[in-house]
């Protein structure tokens, strides 16, 4: 029997890294999985690789139009939702004095707006003891130089985590926010040179980055039963990064 089993779950950024990961994971335990992504080619991509119970649906995160469509077409398939992970999100570094509105604007555009209308927007999907999941990042709990913009538009998630459960009480619709640390992805590929990744690597107690396959496990944790008691937390995956 799978942790998901006749599940349906929605995973906004499922085309690569940890939340593909976790798009795999979810449709082995059971679930039938819509995953999203920009790029059309990769979404495909994703779909051959999930193989079974996976729906593709183009869009921007931050787009509300796009998020409008995503939920007609899982209400059309689907009728309903019981998990919704928010994880496209995303940053660049920028240091205090450099930083543009554009900058600004776009990954709060995404992290924070995105992320909110991603939510509401599912709510009247959502089913009564559904299970509410955003990435944040670990980027919020330290103190990176050059990570503001991305740091704050991430943190928001922990407050709204602790309003929604309460607003959604009745539903019994629990609220959590996984945050992982540095996980080896292809934006990370994209960001950093080796020397860079050398040096967030000296930072994690273990001395390598995250896999997206351990995001994906923490991911089931929260999305399924599993996590029935555990609700407005932050699970932080980042290998005791912060924590020392
Ligand atoms: N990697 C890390 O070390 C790390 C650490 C902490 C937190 N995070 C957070 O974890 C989440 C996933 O990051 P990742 O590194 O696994 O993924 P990633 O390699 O950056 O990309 C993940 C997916 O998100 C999609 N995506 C990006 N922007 C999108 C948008 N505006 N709308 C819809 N889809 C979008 C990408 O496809 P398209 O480009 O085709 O849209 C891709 O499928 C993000 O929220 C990130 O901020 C990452």
């Amino acid at each position: 029997m799978g942790k998901l089993d006749g599940k349906v779950a929605v995973i906004t950024g499922g085309t690569t890294g940890m939340a593909l990961a976790g798009a795999k994971l979810f449709v082995a335990e059971g679930a039938h999985v819509f995953i999203t992504g920009r790029r059309q080619e990769a979404l495909d991509e994703a779909v051959r690789q999930i193989g079974r119970n996976v729906t593709g649906v183009q869009g921007d995160a931050a787009d509300l139009d796009d998020l409008d469509r995503l939920y007609e077409t899982v209400k059309r398939e689907k009728g309903s939702l019981d998990v919704l992970w928010a994880s496209a999100g995303g940053g660049e570094p920028a240091l205090l004095g450099e930083i543009t509105e554009a900058q600004f604007d776009t990954w709060f555009g995404l992290n924070a707006r995105g992320t909110l209308f991603t939510v509401q927007k599912a709510l009247p999907l959502l089913n009564d003891g559904g299970s509410i999941l955003m990435t944040g990042s670990n980027a919020s709990l330290g103190a990176f130089p050059g990570w503001s913009v991305y740091a704050g538009s991430k943190a928001v998630q922990q407050a709204w985590a602790r309003i929604w459960l309460n607003e959604l009480k009745d539903r019994r619709i629990r609220v959590n926010v996984l945050t992982p640390g540095q996980v080896a992805t292809a934006k990370q590929e994209e960001l950093f040179d080796e020397a860079t990744k050398r040096r967030f690597e000296s930072l994690i107690p273990r001395g390598r980055m995250g896999r997206p396959d351990e995001i994906a496990t923490a991911a089931l944790f929260l999305a399924s039963d599993d996590s029935s008691y555990v609700n407005g937390m932050e699970l932080v995956a980042d290998g005791g990064t912060t924590a020392i």
